[in-house]
């Protein structure tokens, strides 16, 4: 049996970091599913496909094959076979894939491969995302919920950007990240929000890796090679 690790929490609360860490320290498959709702964004972009047309978007999502190469900086996102990296990470992409995640049909169709993606590794997998905890994988052997101020978030999602050399500004981040997660928490079809089960980490004053060691003690307690 796989050994499954949720890591589940809004924009900017470190999860990607945390998870890309934690899996490499552990040599754990690592799966960042907020790609993959990015690269659909992307693709409907590309092909000229409304970001509100659901039922398009999940015949677009069907009709994708998306899949991810390990990197030294953590994974690479291939859409049809092309590498997204990327393009997938710009302020427009983040808020479409926010946007065409909303819809329950877009949603069943993805989640198949997220499921696949974790199961196919050989130990373990991290899986990082809103709902991996509640829909993706429900009986996950450890459920990490992350959590910070908005603006410790929007602080780092701003260092983030602007030490890619791309231009930001901080009331900017701060407002789209609001927005972001409005619609996260908000829509119907699995919203953001902790399972019962969760362990909660609040990561404001928190430096990253005092973060990976919680999550890394939590799963010690639990793991058995
Ligand atoms: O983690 P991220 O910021 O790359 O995710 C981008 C968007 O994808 C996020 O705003 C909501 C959506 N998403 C989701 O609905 N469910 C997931 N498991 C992961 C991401």
């Amino acid at each position: 049996m796989v050994f499954i690790v949720a890591i589940d929490g809004p924009v900017g609360s470190g999860k990607s970091s945390v998870a890309k860490a934690v899996a490499k320290e552990l040599g754990f498959a690592y799966v960042d599913t907020g790609a993959i709702y990015r690269a659909l964004a992307l693709a409907a972009l590309e092909a000229k496909v409304s970001w509100q047309d659901h039922e398009a978007l999940a015949n677009l999502a069907e009709s994708l094959e998306i899949s991810f190469l390990p990197s030294p900086c953590g994974q690479k996102t291939l859409l049809n076979k092309i590498d997204v990296s990327q393009k997938i990470r710009t302020e427009e992409i983040s808020q479409g894939s926010s946007v065409v995640s909303q819809y329950a049909e877009v949603r069943s169709r993805l989640l198949a491969l997220q499921r696949r993606l974790g199961e196919e590794s050989k130990s373990g997998a991290v899986l990082e995302g809103r709902d991996i905890g509640t829909v993706v994988f429900p009986h996950a052997d450890i459920k990490i919920f992350l959590s910070a101020s908005d603006e410790e978030r929007a602080e780092r999602r701003f260092l983030e950007i602007t030490q890619r050399g791309e231009p930001a500004v901080y009331a900017a981040v701060l407002a789209g990240l609001k927005e972001r997660d409005e619609r996260d928490e908000k829509r119907e079809a699995a919203p953001l929000f902790a399972a019962a089960d969760a362990i909660l980490i609040d990561t404001d004053g928190l430096v990253q890796r005092q973060v990976i060691e919680q999550i890394k003690s939590h799963i010690k307690k639990v793991y058995q090679k």
